[in-house]
């Protein structure tokens, strides 16, 4: 199957191939095409250019795009889209005055999903999942990680691994897996956080590793939860069998987990709400990715993630939604380009760069994903007839989108 889209208005995030981030002031730029075609072959960009050194191309389907932007999919580096059932209840109960950790603390919260993600079949997990990724990828995601941490058992963890296999093999998106199996310490562990942490490295990892199940480990690194410690001993454990680190860290306190995670070679750090200046300079000269979630910020109300402290600095970010049932139901990432630059002061040039090629680099993809570029692979949004692609932040709650290109399919 070819697709030749023609008469782009504007052609957004053409870059060369080994451009695999960018950091900086460079991310106030976004490269575009005006009035451009672009060829699809299978699920590869094969070619594109401007109209006006447009030779006729053979194609199974021509999409005249006259008025409309192309740019590449959302890469959503960080979902926990898997689950069980929702927490709506708690969302009211929070809106009638109780906080997230005072929920947590009543045995709401990751062990609420917990219970139920343990008392529902594979199936039904994986069809409620499937749903959810459905759903997303029509708003525009063509690439997404996916984590564990709603089992909290090996049992439980490992059934929600092999649903996000079976979302892998089932879906046109790109998946990337992570096992967060210290995303809360367990009820049956309560008092004795150390023995699930030995659980954890004991038998889940090493099963894992095996299994190939997952590309990546993350902890929850906050009070209350993992301490550094935990941190270390779960990122070496994972490193051991080949599992990158991508970690939760500085989400209500910072206390030292940014600079242990990069010293551990982390892909990423995620959420970062709270930032000391010392956080900042860990990550200088790292091959680490910052990634702030600020669907989650506006959902539960906490601090957004400092990007233009971030950005200002010299480092990269990432942007992703967070997708999960307790601090983000929501995995919009028209939304979350839009509330960074409404809420973060990010550019929309900064804004694009973070969910599109950052984010590829985030899931360690962006050789293939993430800018439009020859021999990357074909996941594009077509947008609506727009002004400017600052529409895209700008109409905030909207998706200005006409089509989505996954794999070089168009979504119904
Ligand atoms: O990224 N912070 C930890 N994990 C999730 C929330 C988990 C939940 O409340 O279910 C997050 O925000
Ligand atoms: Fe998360």
């Amino acid at each position: 199957m070819s697709i030749l889209i023609i008469n782009i208005k504007e052609l957004i995030q053409v870059r060369a191939k080994n451009v695999s981030i960018v950091k900086g002031k460079d991310m106030k730029t976004l490269p575009t095409l005006k009035n451009a075609y672009l060829l699809i072959e299978q699920d590869t960009i094969v070619e594109y250019g401007s109209m006006s050194d447009y030779t006729n191309y053979q194609a199974d389907l021509v999409i005249d795009a006259k008025g409309k932007m192309v740019l590449p999919a959302w890469c959503d580096s960080h979902t926990h889209i898997v689950y069980a059932g929702d927490r709506s209840q708690e969302f009211v109960d929070r809106i009638n005055g109780l906080s997230y950790e005072e929920i947590a603390k009543r045995g709401g919260g990751i062990l609420n999903s917990a219970q139920v993600l343990q008392n529902t079949s594979e199936d039904d997990l994986y069809e409620q999942s499937l749903k959810r990724l459905n759903n997303v990828m029509k708003m525009g995601t063509g690439a997404i990680e996916i984590k564990s941490g709603y089992g909290l058992t090996v049992d439980a963890e490992l059934k929600m691994l092999r649903v996000i296999k079976r979302l892998q093999k089932e879906s046109l998106a790109t998946i990337k897996t992570t096992l967060l199996a210290a995303h809360a310490i367990p009820k049956e562990f309560k008092d004795r956080k150390e023995a699930y942490v030995d659980l954890v490295i004991s038998d889940l990892i090493p099963e894992v590793g095996q299994s190939k199940l997952a590309d990546y480990i993350d902890v929850f690194c906050e009070k209350g939860y993992f301490d550094l410690d935990d941190t270390k001993r779960i990122m070496e454990a994972g490193s051991a069998v080949g599992l990158v680190p991508k970690i939760h860290v500085n989400q209500f306190n910072a206390f030292g987990g940014v600079a242990l995670a990069v010293k551990h070679n982390a892909l990423s750090v995620d959420h970062l709400e709270e930032m000391r200046l010392e956080d900042i300079e860990a990550l200088k000269d790292s091959q680490t990715m910052p990634v702030a979630l600020p669907s989650c910020s506006y959902f539960i109300s906490i601090p957004y993630t400092p990007a233009r402290q971030i950005i200002d600095a010299g480092l990269p970010l990432a942007l992703a939604s967070d997708y999960n049932p307790g601090t983000t139901p929501s995995g919009n990432m028209n939304f979350v380009v839009s509330t960074a630059c409404i809420k973060m002061r990010m550019t929309p040039e900064e804004a694009i760069n973070a969910a599109t090629i950052n984010g590829a680099y985030a899931m360690g993809i962006s050789d293939q994903y993430g800018s439009i570029c020859k021999g990357k692979k074909a996941n594009l949004i077509i947008t609506r007839e727009i002004e400017s692609y600052n529409n895209i932040p700008y109409a905030f709650g909207d998706n200005l989108i006409d089509n989505v290109i996954i794999g070089g399919k168009i979504l119904e």
